[in-house]
């Protein structure tokens, strides 16, 4: 992963803990109501892919549990990770592209519903994300896959060549004369893997995205109701197809790219026909990003435009993430895919404790406080959820007091200790177990093996019958934590 190159190590620093009276008094733990948007506390616990799932998109008992393990520690709001609203093949991810996968779904809503005695709402995040492929051996690549076009031969001088001729020159290429006979895309293809992009409109199911996905959210919106979900998040962050809708470098030229009005139409689209399909009465808002942090990419002032769109639209909520980007992610390795947490713009997503003057904590906190100034400024009280790097009660308190935020999601944090809720709540903040952001769980995500916790998952390895990962080295959530005593 990127680091910045200051390289100054930040160390987790939470302040001091409440007693469980100031907790009880606090902004943090009171309630909020706005319309169909109703949490019992101001905490929320972002999507993370676990890795829990079945190949074949289904929940499992590990899912189940995970989840049941996050709603013990009585956050305002979990949000399930991102899951495909399509039904296709997509790996351990889960899945709502079909009406088959709700009675799954059903078994984590009631879950979380026992767990945390009813108290914790539980929405879903609903994805949609284009093909990306593994990064090709370069053999392979250019002696079998690679369509070999007029434009290869010329610029190789072997005008009348056939194929086979063709292909063992560009096996013989150095880099730099590789770089120059092939067009920058069939480049990224064999430096990085093949990605499509929202703007390859020359594809008819890339073209046909703004006719094809309000559908398809719609009808996932629709399980998520059916399966007892208390509202969707739709997924308009990071590295997937919505994001790239809402880029600045989305340059499509059929009225969805280009000015920001262009490129928040689709979100706005399949916004509406959600809300058709689900209703007013039911909690519907969207995850998007304060900044692209990529260059050319969207900047804050692109993001307050679309929160102010997405919230006279009618969105409930508006939780912010930022960057997470393909644009700049590292070149991984031979036969693995880009991991779009790598770059700069990964780095502020998932801020990691090495990094500048700034720091990992709250680096999302001025961007998201602006957009949420202008959607205040333009008459609108839509809740809004700032993530990244919280950790402390203190600094959580001071984003509400200050009105930067109406939310505060902490995501790592819960990672490393979810029963950071309970604990601070009930006056026994000493006992929370801090994320140390040293990214140990994220490297997991990267390679799509189940996501633990460095904190604790080589813990109570021979506790019977607990539930481990697939090489029996870790366990799968943390042990329950045990309130002392008075
Ligand atoms: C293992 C892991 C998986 C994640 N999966 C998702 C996801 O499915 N959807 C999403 O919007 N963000 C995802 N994120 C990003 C987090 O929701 C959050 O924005 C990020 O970790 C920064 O917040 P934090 O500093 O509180 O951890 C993931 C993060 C981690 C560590
Ligand atoms: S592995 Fe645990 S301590 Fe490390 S960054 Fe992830 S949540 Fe934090």
């Amino acid at each position: 992963m990127w680091r910045p190159p200051q390289k100054i190590k930040w160390k987790t620093k939470p302040g001091p803990w409440p007693s469980r009276d100031e907790a009880s008094r606090s902004r943090l733990f009171s309630p909020l109501e706005a319309g169909p948007f109703r949490l019992a506390t101001r905490t929320w616990v972002p999507a993370m892919v676990p890795w829990r799932a079945t190949e074949d998109g289904f929940v499992t008992d590990d899912n189940v549990d995970w989840y049941a393990r996050f709603a013990a520690g009585r956050p305002g709001a979990i949000v399930l990770e991102a899951t495909g609203i399509r039904d296709v093949p997509s790996g351990p991810l889960l899945r709502i592209g079909h009406d088959r996968f709700v009675p799954g779904l059903r078994r984590i809503v009631d879950a979380v519903r026992q767990a945390s005695g009813g108290e914790t709402k539980l929405f879903i995040q609903l994805i949609d994300f284009l093909s990306i492929r593994r990064r090709p051996d370069p053999a392979k690549f250019l002696g079998q896959h690679l369509r070999i076009t007029d434009r290869h031969r010329s610029a190789l001088g072997l005008d009348d060549a056939p194929q086979e001729a063709v292909r063992q020159a560009l096996l013989g290429l150095a880099q730099e004369r590789l770089a120059e006979v092939l067009d920058a895309r069939e480049l990224e293809a064999l430096r990085m893997g093949a990605r499509e992009r929202v703007t390859d409109t020359h594809l008819p199911h890339i073209r046909e995205l703004p006719q094809v996905l309000p559908g398809l959210f719609a009808a996932a919106a629709r399980r998520a109701r059916e399966a007892g979900f208390d509202g969707v998040e739709l997924h308009y962050a990071h590295a997937y197809t919505m994001a790239s809708f809402l880029s600045a470098l989305n340059t499509r030229d059929d009225g969805y790219g280009g000015s920001r009005e262009g490129r928040v139409r689709l979100a706005l689209e399949v916004f509406e026909r959600v809300r058709a399909e689900v209703g007013a009465d039911y909690a519907v808002g969207c995850r998007f990003l304060s900044e692209d942090c990529i260059a050319g990419g969207s900047t804050v002032d692109d993001a307050a435009h679309f929160g102010v769109a997405f919230a006279r639209a009618g969105m409930d909520f508006l939780s912010l993430s930022r960057g997470g980007k393909f644009e700049d992610a590292k070149q991984p390795a031979i036969g693995r895919s880009a991991y779009p947490y790598t770059g700069p713009s990964g780095y502020e997503c998932m801020p990691h404790h090495v990094s500048d003057e700034r720091g990992p904590f709250g680096r999302n906190v001025e961007a998201s406080a602006r957009i949420r100034a202008a959607i205040r400024a333009a008459g609108f009280a839509t809740p809004v959820v700032v993530a990244g790097g919280i950790h402390g009660f203190g600094q959580a308190e001071e984003l509400l007091a200050t009105d930067r935020a109406d939310v505060v999601g902490f995501a790592r944090t819960s990672l490393a200790d979810p029963d950071w809720f309970l604990k601070v709540r009930t006056g026994h903040g000493d006992a929370v177990d801090l994320c140390i952001y040293a990214n140990y769980c994220e490297a997991l995500d990267e390679k799509h093996e189940e996501v633990t916790c460095q904190l604790w998952d080589r813990t109570g390895l021979d506790e019977p019958g607990l539930r481990k990962t697939k090489d029996g080295k870790r366990r799968l959530t943390p042990a329950p934590w045990v309130p002392p005593t008075a």
